[in-house]
């Protein structure tokens, strides 16, 4: 079969579209750099319209730069967690997109802690009652915006994550769904009986009715009728970003755990059935595909990659590479130790309130070590989700799989080898989200074989072994657990 895939992964940082040919190589590459607000302390967010557009811009580059490439299907994968509230009669947002990073239901969620509530949550939605999941936020986007509720309880209101306000926009209003990874992130997703709960509902004041009809990831959602995209192209895969790259690095089955370094980092790791975290983890849907739903256990990082964009900043560097490179220049960190929670801190502590700190500051400490302290940061991270990962699943895991735009940084993965104790595998692309949402779409259509294969997607892996002296490496631990205790009043 002839085709072409064309796959969005709509980032919180950046748009970006790939177009894969019937090999699945990439043929067009397009991007845009996102804008994220911040109009309080805590608070994060996103015109929705502007997503839109970003994603109409990125597939038109792609289609300009391959003319008369036919394309058998689009595949959407997307920052997830992240709500857009809209008019069902317009298509027009009622309020802004509230990101995923936002934490301005924080004090909504205070309100409704309770031990039976955090136990209800965790039982049906698999998720910690934390600010970071989408059920308080879309609670306040109705009750924020003057008449919302009402007119959600009239109909005239539909709520989605970001799968389902493209889909929305893509096929210019006719369908209103998401997938059933993406609804697993909502915290009102029953993820046994895979359907929206009704208690979680009624915890959270939501009207069912606003929420999108779930379906399989791989279901033909819908057909393309957008202003100045081509028509009549039925939109085959939607996954949350980190469910696809899991996908993309040809994960089929429990054994592999990857970490996704993107604005955030997600570890996540297939399960055959939903397992409960007694260590800060999340249950999710991984995927429903071919007939079968995959489960999986993961660890949110709130921040990860954009620590590095974040400190760059602070040193007046021009970027995360500049960083990079500027923690090149030394061997070690000296000492300095750099907490990025700048939006709380995600698995495995969910601690909401936590701020971000930099100490183990000497009169010898320079830019440089700060910026390697950093990119340690990013890593040690990941290490404290893998190790409440190890104790959940009982099992010693024994590699990382890595993607997402951080994951070029070969000092990053190096010392992510180093800190973890494993090596890291990294493939030849690291956009393995959009490649992920590419190949289930192109299975769907009968342009790609199913592999059944673990890791078979990955063609040219690149392997960085642990190097670091283990007295060395337990310093930085013991540094980093000391200034975790302190953010979390430990
Ligand atoms: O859970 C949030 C995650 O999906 C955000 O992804 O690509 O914006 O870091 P990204």
């Amino acid at each position: 079969m002839s085709g072409h895939i064309l796959a969005i992964d709509q980032g919180t940082t950046n748009t970006k579209a790939l177009l894969l040919d019937a090999r699945g190589a990439i043929v067009a590459r397009a991007s845009r750099a996102m804008v994220v607000s911040h109009p309080k302390e805590g608070w994060a967010e996103q015109s929705a319209e502007a997503i839109w557009q970003s994603v109409a811009e990125c597939l038109s580059d792609c289609i300009a730069a391959v003319p008369g490439a036919e394309i058998a299907a689009f595949a959407i994968s997307n920052q997830r967690e992240s709500v857009v509230l809209w008019e069902r009669e317009t298509g027009r947002p009622v309020g802004p997109c509230v990101t995923w990073q936002c934490m301005r239901s924080a004090e909504r969620l205070d309100r409704l802690r309770s031990a039976e509530t955090e136990a209800l949550v965790a039982v049906l939605s698999g998720l910690a009652l934390n600010p970071m999941f989408p059920a308080a936020k879309i609670g306040w986007l109705l009750d924020a915006t003057p008449g919302a509720r009402a007119r959600a309880e009239r109909g005239e209101l539909a709520v989605g994550t970001i799968d389902s306000w493209l889909l929305w926009n893509f096929t210019a209003g006719a369908v209103h769904a998401c997938d059933a990874g993406n609804a697993s992130r909502t915290q009102l997703f029953d993820i046994h009986a895979l359907r929206w709960s009704d208690p979680l509902a009624a915890l959270f004041e939501i009207p069912v009715a606003i929420l999108p009809d779930v379906k399989a990831s791989d279901s033909r959602f819908g057909v393309s009728a957008a202003p100045d995209l081509p028509s009549g192209i039925p939109i085959h895969a939607m996954m949350g970003d980190s469910h696809a790259a899991l996908y993309g690095h040809g994960v089929r089955g429990p054994g592999i755990v990857k970490a996704t370094y993107g604005t955030g980092s997600s570890l996540m790791t297939l399960t055959e059935q939903p397992v409960l975290s007694k260590n800060g983890l999340s249950t999710t849907i991984a995927w429903m595909a071919g007939g079968r739903v995959h489960h999986a256990l993961e660890g949110n990082i709130t921040v990860s990659g954009q620590a590095a964009a974040f400190v760059a900043r602070l040193l007046g560097l021009a970027d995360a590479d500049a960083l990079t490179d500027l923690a090149r220049t030394v061997p070690t960190s000296g000492g300095v130790v750099v907490l990025p929670a700048l939006a709380g801190l995600g698995a495995p502590y969910w601690q909401a309130h936590a701020r971000g700190a930099i100490s183990g500051l000497s009169l010898g400490s320079t830019p440089a070590h700060v910026a390697r302290a950093t990119l340690e940061a990013i890593t040690l991270q990941v290490r404290d989700v893998f190790d409440a990962m190890q104790i959940d699943l009982g099992i010693a895991l024994s590699a990382l799989s890595a993607d997402g735009g951080a994951a070029r940084s070969d000092l990053l993965m190096q010392l992510q080898a180093d800190l973890l104790d494993r090596p890291v595998l990294r493939g030849a692309a690291v956009e393995l989200s959009a490649i992920g949402a590419a190949m289930m779409a192109g299975v769907a259509v009968g342009l790609y074989a199913a592999t059944e294969d673990e890791g078979a997607a990955e063609e040219a892996v690149l392997r960085f072994t642990p190097a670091m002296e283990p007295a060395r490496r337990d310093a930085i631990l013991s540094g980093w657990s000391k200034a975790v205790a302190t953010a979390i009043g430990g």
